[in-house]
């Protein structure tokens, strides 16, 4: 596996969207800002949704044009509808995302309305951005378990991944929202959807809340997927997916990766430097077991 991994950084939106601690507009275009200073050079960065329903999000529009001077980078923010897209557009987003599920349940929970209905209100989004150049990824949440409908069928995954292929989205990222896969399954499904749509095409966005998202990325890069969205310090979770974690660590995904000697781009230091600040706003240690690894490391070091 010496190949090269693009690592979609979900820090400042998946990981902060469930924060009860309220993180400034200013903070949050730091920790962008720091993120790509480490290496990330492509970080969904906002949510332009109703501030209702997601609070934390509110502001996405300051935040995607305090990082428009970051020239190197590629920034993402995610669109439920048109309003949502026009939003977006207004504040300069390049490339949108919209969210569907594999589930009623989490759908309806989610973005109110039935996967049909989502579908729907994603064709106008997709239209016009073909029309304004902008390019639009598609998630598929619930790809191995939903908290509302139980079990997912792999073929329930594979054709709306199909869908939101054929309306135009450039790459599908599905989505172990509640983090409840363990590697064959997670197999099957990608094979599944690797059927419909090419390997290339997707990515792996694993929540880590039993602890298997590693050991799910390992067995979807076997299957060829390159493409693994994670959040530093292993923040993240969806307000509407009750008992849901975070998203895998970006450190635990660089150390995994490096020490097979895949190439990530990514300097450990500079990460860890953002997760910490970041941890520290939040008032919390790390969720990543490889930045708990090396902090305390840099403790032990400090004490010598
Ligand atoms: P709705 O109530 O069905 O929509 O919500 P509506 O059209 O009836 O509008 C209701 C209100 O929302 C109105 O405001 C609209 O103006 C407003 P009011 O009149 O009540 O003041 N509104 C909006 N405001 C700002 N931006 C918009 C927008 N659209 C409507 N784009 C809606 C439908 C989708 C808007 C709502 O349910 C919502 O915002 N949900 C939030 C969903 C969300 O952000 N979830 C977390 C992200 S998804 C996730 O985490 C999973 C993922 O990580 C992958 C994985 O892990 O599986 C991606
Ligand atoms: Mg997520």
């Amino acid at each position: 596996m010496s190949e090269e991994v693009r690592i979609i950084e979900m820090g400042p939106r998946d990981g902060l969207q469930n924060e009860k601690t309220p993180v400034s507009v200013d903070a949050r275009i730091a920790f962008v800002a720091a993120l790509v200073a480490a290496g990330l050079r492509t970080v969904e960065v906002g949510a332009f949704v109703s501030p209702k329903a997601i609070p934390q999000m509110a502001s996405s529009d300051q935040v995607l044009r305090g990082v428009s001077h970051l020239t190197n980078a590629e920034f993402h923010v995610l669109v439920p509808n048109e309003k949502g897209y026009e939003a977006a557009r207004a504040a300069g987003a390049q490339v949108v995302s919209v969210f569907a599920a594999a589930s009623e349940g989490f759908s309806r929970a989610n973005i109110n309305c039935s996967v049909a209905d989502s579908i729907e209100r994603f064709k106008p989004v997709l239209a016009r951005a073909k029309a304004d150049g902008v390019r639009v990824r598609g998630y598929v949440s619930c790809v191995l378990g939903c908290p509302f409908d139980g079990e997912i069928k792999p073929k329930a995954v594979a054709d709306l991944a199909r869908t939101l292929w054929d309306l135009g989205c450039y790459e599908i990222s599905l989505g172990d929202t509640i983090g409840v896969g363990t590697p064959t399954r997670a197999r099957a499904m990608l094979r599944a959807v690797g059927a419909n749509i090419p390997m290339a095409a997707l990515a792996m966005h694993f929540h880590d809340t039993y602890g298997q998202a590693l050991a799910n990325l390992y067995a979807g890069m076997e299957e060829g997927v390159r493409v693994i969205d994670a959040a530093a310090g292993g923040l993240g979770g969806c307000p509407y997916a009750p008992g849901a974690t975070g998203n895998v660590a970006t450190e635990d995904v660089v150390y995994m990766l490096e020490g097979m000697g895949v190439r990530t781009g990514v300097d450990m230091d500079r990460l860890l430097a953002a997760t910490n600040e970041i941890s520290r706003l939040l008032g919390r240690p790390p969720a990543s077991r490889v930045a708990s690894a090396l902090n305390a490391k840099k403790r032990m070091a400090n004490r010598e």
